[in-house]
């Protein structure tokens, strides 16, 4: 066995579905996942029922996780153009702001531009904007980046015109970042075609080709892997109108570390997408005395039987990775070892 020692990763981008998405997951079984793929830090998404655009809505999220995270969690506030002026009062609660400007899972959506243009005056430059952008949105993204002066962070990269239009944006110095999920790593259309609805999200799986660009950029333009876990149940997805999403907490570290094996990206690379960057780019704290350790040798095949995600499903069952999590240490606390979560619901923090 090698026992290799990272820091704990921080996942820029989860649906932990609290409020009103708890038979999909909920707080505890949200980071129990976390803690079993090696991650220490989540922040969560805001197109939950009702959405995080409203200081009661947050008041109450915040309470709900304090008793039931097992790991640290900061929210992202919701932009929408029926609660914009209100928008600065968020940034009490959150870390960093989401606009939706394509369609996904859920209502939330920014289409006009005096909504985007308030974002960009009112919130405050302290904090993140995050954006759901695909396509030409990503240039709307980027112009909004370059006339406002401040940073703009795009969630899930996935097409090759995506990456390049970033890779240029940062050639001329405007701030931008970017992630890209597993997923759009490791999968195609071709996989979307033999999954069916497991392989549904948004944004959807693409070609091999946009797969390669993204390969191509993983020691440059982007900044983070994050998983987009968005986890549906399996009767959901199996119905007539399945939603986008899949789980993603507990898959990432080992299909990274699998690519590490097979020579696609550096270890130190690997730190720097999956810690250092997320907590610099979106100014979280550090967490002292926090490490996972890592068997690196361990090879397996991924599986539905495992998670401890309450969906209980990946796309990725049946895949042949290497690099098992052992065991997760935060704040001097064992909080996770061999496949059984050991941390006290309400153990984790709340960032603000
Ligand atoms: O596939 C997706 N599912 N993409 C998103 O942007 C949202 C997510 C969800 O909330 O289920
Ligand atoms: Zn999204
Ligand atoms: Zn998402």
């Amino acid at each position: 066995m090698s026992n290799l020692m990272l820091p704990g990763l921080v996942d820029v981008h989860t649906h932990l579905r609290v409020p009103g998405g708890e038979h999909k997951e909920d707080f505890t079984t949200g980071t129990a996942a976390a803690l079993a793929g090696g991650i220490t830090t989540v922040l969560a998404m805001p197109n939950t029922t009702p959405p995080l655009t409203t200081p009661v809505v947050l008041e109450e999220t915040i309470q709900k996780a304090q008793h039931s995270i097992l790991c640290d969690v900061g929210l992202f506030a919701g932009a929408s153009p029926e609660q914009i002026e209100g928008v600065i009062e968020l940034s009490r609660y959150t870390v960093a702001l989401k606009i939706y400007l394509n369609d996904t899972f859920g209502p939330l959506r920014v289409e006009d531009l005096p909504t985007l243009n308030a974002c960009f005056r009112l919130w405050p430059r302290q904090k993140l904007i995050a954006m759901h952008a695909e396509g030409q949105s990503v240039a709307v993204g980027i112009g909004l980046a370059a006339a406002y002066q401040r940073p703009v962070h795009f969630c899930h990269i996935s097409r090759k015109e995506e990456i390049e239009l970033i890779a240029a944006a940062k050639a001329q110095r405007l701030p931008v970042t970017c992630e890209v999920t597993p997923h759009h790593l490791f999968l195609t259309e071709a996989d979307a075609d033999r999954l069916g609805p497991l392989g549904d999200m948004r944004p959807r799986l693409a070609t091999a080709k946009d797969v390669a660009a993204l390969w191509a950029h993983i020691h440059s333009t982007i900044d983070c892997i994050a998983t987009d876990h968005a986890p549906h149940t399996l009767e959901e997805k199996q119905s007539d109108g399945p939603p986008p999403g899949v789980a993603g907490l507990e898959t990432s570290l080992p299909l990274m570390l699998t690519a590490v094996k097979e020579n696609r990206l550096d270890l130190d690379q690997l730190v720097k997408l999956m810690a250092t960057n997320p907590r610099r780019i979106f100014k979280l704290p550090l967490q002292p005395d926090t490490h996972i350790e890592v068997d690196t040798e361990a090879e397996f095949s991924l599986s539905n039987d495992e998670l401890q995600t309450k969906c209980g499903w990946t796309p990725f069952a049946g895949m042949n990775v290497v690099g098992r999590v052992r065991r997760v240490v935060l704040r001097g606390v064992e909080v996770y070892k061999d496949g059984q979560i050991i941390a006290e619901p309400g153990s984790g923090q709340v960032l603000i």
